[in-house]
C-alpha cells in the first residue's frame, strides 16, 4: 500500500478526536440531539485546524444509521461511504476549482433529488470564498428556501470575502488555532503509534513553525521523519527548517546586546553570502527583541513552545538586556524594516543599523536607569547661563578660567550686552508640559542623559503634548537646532527618549516656525520689534514676574534683534580676536543661551 501522509492518516473521524474545537463540536452534537439542525452552516478559521474534518464528521453524524448520542458510529454503510468519499448523499465540492455560476447551477439541480439512502442531502463547499459573485447569487436562491432534506456546510479561511447576504443565512462557527498543549500531545501520540523516536526540543520547534495549524505540523513531521531516516532530532529538524538562519540571527542579536560591535561586520557578511533576505533577518531580530523583553519583564518566555536551548540563550543574555535598551533596539529595528523597503543598499542599511544598535548605550547613555533624574534637571535649569557661546572649535564655555582673564572693560561690555539680551528675551527655563503629557519627562531624561539634546530642546516651543502626539516648533532663528534635531544621531536619540518616556510610538512633529517668512519679512519684523521693544519688554517682565511664559514668537523677534545688536558690537572686539588666535579657532556664532 502506498504511503499515506500523517495528516490524512490521522484525520479525526469522531467529534472527540477534533482537538481545540470543543465548543463547536459539542454545539453541533447538541443541535442533532435536540432536533435543531439548521440548513446552512459556515465554518471559518485559519488553515488546517479541522474545518473540513468537522464538516465530514457532522455529515456522518447526521446520516449515520446507528448514531450514539449524536456521534457517528463509524461502522454503518453511510459512515463508511462518507469516510471513503463515495456517499451519493454527501456532495463535497471545492469552491476554488468550481467557482462559476454553471457549477452552482448544477449543484442546484442535484439538490432537487431526494437523498438516495440517508436522511439528509449534505453539500460541503470548501474554500467557499473563492466563488464568483454570480455563483454566490445563484446560491442565494437555494439557500433562501432549500428543500427540507438539504444541509449546506460551507468552509472558508477568509470569511471577509463572503457576501453578507450569504453570511446572514448561515449559522457561523469560528475555528481556533490548535493550542500548544493539544498539538504537543497529539504529535506525541501519533509518534507513539508510528513507533518513532523524537527529541522534545525538535517537537517544540516543529510546533512553533506550524503556527497553530495541525496540518502543517503533521506535514513537517513527515518531512523530518523522511529526512532523519525515522528519527526526529533537533539537529535534523533545525537543518530542515532552516534553523541555520536562526543561529545567525541569534549571533547578531547577542552581539548587539553585548555590544560586541567588532563581530557584526563578519556576521553581516555571512548573511550576505548565504543570500538571506535582510528584511527576514530583521524580522528575526525583532522577534528576539520581543522575546527578550517578555523574558526581562516576566521572567519567562512568551509561550511554552521554546526549546530548552532557546531558554538558555535568552537567560544568558538577560544581564545585557535593560528595558530601556530593548525599547531603543526595537525602535531601530522597526525603522530598519521600513528603511529596507526603500533602499537599494540593503546590506549597508542593515549593517549600519545593527552597528548602531550595538552602540545604543553610548549613543544614549541609558544604562543607568536609577539615576536621580530630578536632581540633575534641577541642576541643569539653575546652572548659570553663559552669555557668549561659540562653535565647537572654541569651547570657551567649558573653560571658565578664560573668562576670568577677559580684560575688564571688554568683559563688562559683553556682560552688559548680554544682560540687555537677557532682559529683552524670554527666560531660558523650558516650557512645562501638561500633566498628562510626556514633555516634562522627556526634558528630564534629556537633561540628565544628553545635555546636547536638552540644550536644543530649550529653544523649542511646545505645541502638543500627549503620549500619542508630541509636537514642537523652533523659531526661524533656531534653524540650526531645528535641523540638528531632525537629522542624524540627534534625531534618533530624541526619538529614543520620547519612546522611553511614552513607551509607545508617539507621533513626533518637529517644525520650523515659518511665521517669519523670508529674510525681507524677517527684517521688517525685526525693525518692528525694535520700535515696539519697550512695549514688548514690558510684556516680558510681566511674564517673568508672574512666572508665565510669553508668546515665544514675540520674544524670538526681540532676541534675534538683540543678538544681532550684540554681534555688531563684538564683531571688532580685540579680545575676541585675541581669543581666536590663542585657541586656534574661529568664533562663527554668538548666541544667547
Ligand atoms: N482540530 C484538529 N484536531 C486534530 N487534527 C486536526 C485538527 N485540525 C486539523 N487536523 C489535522 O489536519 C488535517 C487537515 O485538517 P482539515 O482539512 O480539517 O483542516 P481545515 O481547517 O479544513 O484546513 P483548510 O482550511 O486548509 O482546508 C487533518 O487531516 C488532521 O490530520
Ligand atoms: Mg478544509
Ligand atoms: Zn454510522
Amino acid at each position: 500500500m502506498s504511503y499515506l501522509a500523517l495528516a490524512r492518516k490521522y484525520r479525526p473521524q469522531t467529534f472527540s478526536e477534533v482537538l481545540s474545537q470543543d465548543f463547536i463540536t459539542s454545539t453541533l452534537q447538541n443541535a442533532i440531539n435536540m432536533g435543531r439542525v439548521t440548513h446552512a452552516y459556515l465554518f471559518t478559521g485559519p488553515r488546517g485546524v479541522g474545518k473540513t474534518s468537522t464538516a465530514r464528521i457532522f455529515a456522518k453524524a447526521l446520516n449515520c444509521q446507528n448514531p450514539v448520542q449524536a456521534a457517528p458510529c463509524g461502522e454503518c454503510d453511510n459512515c463508511l461511504e462518507i469516510t471513503g468519499g463515495t456517499s451519493l448523499d454527501v456532495i463535497e465540492i471545492d469552491g476554488a476549482s468550481n467557482r462559476g455560476v454553471e457549477e452552482i447551477r448544477s449543484l442546484r439541480e442535484a439538490v432537487k433529488f431526494v437523498p438516495v439512502k440517508s436522511k439528509y442531502k449534505i453539500i460541503i463547499v470548501d474554500e467557499v470564498h473563492m466563488l464568483t459573485e454570480q455563483a454566490f447569487n445563484a446560491l442565494l436562491k437555494t439557500l433562501e428556501e432549500p428543500p427540507e432534506y438539504v444541509i449546506f456546510i460551507f468552509a472558508t479561511t477568509d470569511q471577509h470575502k463572503i457576501p453578507v447576504t450569504i453570511l446572514s443565512r448561515c449559522q457561523r462557527y469560528e475555528f481556533k488555532k490548535i493550542s500548544y498543549e493539544e498539538m504537543n500531545s497529539n504529535l506525541k501520540s501519533i509518534l507513539g503509534k508510528e513507533n518513532i523516536e523524537y527529541e522534545n526540543d525538535a517537537l517544540n520547534y516543529i510546533i512553533r513553525n506550524s503556527d497553530g495549524c495541525m496540518r502543517d505540523a503533521l506535514s513537517l513531521l513527515d518531512q523530518v521523519i523522511a529526512y532523519g531516516g525515522g528519527k526526529i532530532t533537533l539537529e535534523n529538524t533545525s537543518y530542515l527548517l532552516g534553523i541555520t538562519d536562526s543561529y545567525l540571527s541569534n549571533d547578531i542579536f547577542s552581539a548587539i546586546l553585548k555590544e560586541e560591535t567588532e563581530k557584526l561586520p563578519d556576521l553581516v557578511k555571512t548573511v550576505d553570502e548565504k543570500g538571506i533576505d535582510y528584511k527576514y533577518m530583521t524580522e528575526c531580530l525583532i522577534e528576539h527583541c520581543r522575546n527578550m523583553m517578555i523574558y526581562v519583564v516576566s521572567n519567562k518566555l512568551p509561550g511554552s513552545d521554546f526549546t530548552s536551548r532557546e531558554e538558555e540563550y535568552y537567560s544568558s543574555l538577560k544581564a545585557y538586556a535593560e528595558k530601556a535598551k530593548l525599547y531603543s533596539l526595537f525602535q531601530i529595528l522597526t525603522k530598519l524594516i521600513n528603511d529596507l523597503k526603500y533602499s537599494d543598499f540593503a546590506r549597508y542599511v542593515f549593517e549600519f543599523a545593527v552597528i548602531k544598535a550595538a552602540n545604543i548605550s553610548s549613543i544614549i547613555n541609558i544604562l543607568d536607569n536609577s539615576s536621580p533624574v530630578a536632581a540633575s534637571v534641577k541642576k541643569a535649569v539653575s546652572a548659570p547661563v553663559n552669555k557668549v557661546t561659540e562653535s565647537a572649535a572654541i569651547p570657551v564655555k567649558q573653560e571658565p578660567a578664560r573668562e576670568e582673564t577677559v580684560k575688564p572693560e571688554i568683559s563688562e561690555k559683553i556682560a552688559d550686552t548680554a544682560k540687555e539680551v537677557e532682559k529683552d528675551t524670554e527666560p531660558v527655563p523650558v516650557l512645562k508640559g501638561s500633566e498628562e503629557g510626556i514633555w516634562t519627562r522627556v526634558l528630564n531624561i534629556a537633561s540628565s542623559k544628553n545635555p546636547m539634546i536638552y540644550a536644543m530642546l530649550q529653544h523649542a516651543k511646545l505645541i502638543e503634548d500627549t503620549a500619542e502626539h508630541l509636537a514642537i516648533s523652533f523659531p526661524l532663528e533656531r534653524k540650526f537646532q531645528f535641523t540638528q534635531l531632525k537629522t542624524g544621531n540627534s534625531k534618533d536619540i530624541f526619538e529614543n527618549i520620547v519612546f522611553m518616556v511614552s513607551e509607545k510610538h508617539t507621533k513626533i512633529d518637529i517644525t520650523l516656525d515659518n511665521n517669519i517668512g523670508d529674510s525681507k519679512k524677517k527684517a521688517d519684523i525685526d525693525e518692528g520689534a525694535e520700535k515696539k521693544s519697550p512695549d514688548l519688554k514690558g510684556n516680558v517682565s510681566t511674564a517673568e514676574s508672574t512666572g508665565t511664559s510669553v508668546k515665544r514668537v514675540q520674544s524670538h523677534k526681540i532676541e534675534s534683534f538683540a543678538v544681532q545688536k550684540m554681534k555688531e558690537e563684538v564683531k571688532d572686539n580685540e579680545f575676541l580676536k585675541m581669543a581666536e588666535k590663542e585657541l586656534g579657532g574661529r568664533i562663527i556664532n554668538i548666541e544667547k543661551n
